[in-house]
């Protein structure tokens, strides 16, 4: 027997605004510098071939109580202040992190909850090192769709929890941070086309060592007096087995040649020319790739380069709003000028757009 369709009359549908905008943005870094010289106590390296190789001169690591939730919470603050609007205005909160504590519930609702805006629609974004760019692309979109009036984004990563600090590899690289910015409506546009994508042949590039079922597996055995060898996924035991292994050399390359492509798309699309930049933003990796991104993209020289990687070193998620933050803070670019942002990352994952400064 077949059924007709009961309904006859057309859905309603929410409809936005037709431009949105960053309204506000904001940092936070955690009180702890880590030296160089600090890292070379845990690992055969020096001062001098971290700086060569990465730029990075120094980062900082959060207290050991302090959550993603904590960092982000400090970067909101001055986010909205620089909106101009309250928490209660917020109409939903969309956090990027790999380094939440818990599988689930998400950070956001905590977020939420904490700003003083229970209720509200709160998810996070897992999309690694471009999950600020991936969450400014989805909160522009509410905002148009007119899911939402102004949308607080929030990267925030406490890479310090996720590193091995005895791996070579990676234990010079990685520091904790938050950045948020507010997406709002806007008379006219603000925030471009996003130019984004993935790679899952290149899904293993930059992974947690061990998945945890395989991390609960392996205690529980070790528990049950069977002694575990964790030198296959490069660890030493179970916690040390839930951290980031990176194969440093071919996500160098891939960023190298693959993502100046991607940011010179964001460019054509958003209807302007290198020329009409302020400021170049990419996500703070290493100052090798970098340098070899501005190159590519042929940028005029008197275009303030973000280069925060030096003292924050590669935050994640937080790395672009952190970046942005800093040069509004230092005036190394101008309130309302035009920033190329791009992030890149595990996924692999990158997402760029050109925005209008707040
Ligand atoms: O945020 C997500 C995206 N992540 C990235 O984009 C990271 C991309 N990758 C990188 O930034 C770089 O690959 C690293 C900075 C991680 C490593 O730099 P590299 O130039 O690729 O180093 P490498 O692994 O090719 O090693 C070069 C040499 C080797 O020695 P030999 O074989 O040439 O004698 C290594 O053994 O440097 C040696 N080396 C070190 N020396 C001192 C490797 N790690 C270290 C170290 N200190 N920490």
């Amino acid at each position: 027997m077949s059924h007709s369709p009961k309904g006859t009359g057309s859905l309603v549908s929410t409809e936005g605004t037709r431009h949105t905008r960053i309204s506000g943005v904001g940092g936070y870094r955690p009180e702890r510098v880590v030296t160089n010289a600090e890292v070379c106590t845990w690992i055969d390296s020096t001062d001098e071939w971290i700086r060569e190789r990465s730029g990075v001169v120094s980062r900082r690591f959060a207290a050991k109580d302090e959550t993603v939730v904590d960092m982000a919470l400090e970067a909101a603050g001055p986010a909205l202040e620089m909106a101009g609007i309250t928490a209660d205005q917020l109409g939903a909160v969309v956090c990027a992190t790999v380094t939440h504590g818990y599988r689930t519930p998400a950070a956001a609702p905590l977020i939420a909850l904490r700003l003083g805006a229970n209720g509200i629609p709160a998810f996070d974004v897992g999309a690694a090192c471009a999950g600020y760019c991936y969450a400014i692309s989805i909160a522009s979109d509410m905002v148009r769709g007119g899911s939402a009036d102004h949308v607080l984004v929030v990267g925030t990563d406490r890479l310090s929890e996720a590193t091995n600090h005895h791996d070579r590899g990676s234990a010079f690289i990685f520091g904790d941070g938050a950045g948020a910015a507010v997406v709002s409506s806007s008379d006219v546009p603000g925030i471009g086309p996003t130019v984004w994508g993935s790679d899952g042949e290149k899904w293993d590039a930059i992974r947690q060592r061990l998945s945890w079922t395989e991390i609960q597996d392996r205690s529980e055995r070790e528990l049950a007096g069977e002694p575990q060898d964790w030198s296959d996924a490069g660890a030493e035991d179970a916690r040390s087995a839930s951290t980031l292994i990176m194969s440093g050399q071919s996500v160098f390359r891939w960023a190298v040649w693959s993502m100046a492509p991607v940011a010179q798309q964001a460019i054509d699309q958003a209807g302007i020319t290198a020329d009409d930049l302020d400021a170049f933003i990419p996500h703070q990796a290493n100052m090798r790739i970098i340098d070899a991104m501005v190159k590519q993209l042929k940028l005029p020289a008197d275009i303030p380069v973000a280069r925060d990687i030096a003292e924050t070193g590669n935050t994640s998620a937080a790395s672009v709003p952190l970046a942005t933050e800093r040069m509004l803070r230092e005036g190394e670019v101008p309130h309302g000028g035009l920033a190329l942002q791009i992030g890149f990352g595990a996924g692999l994952a990158y997402a760029a757009q050109v925005i209008r400064l707040p």
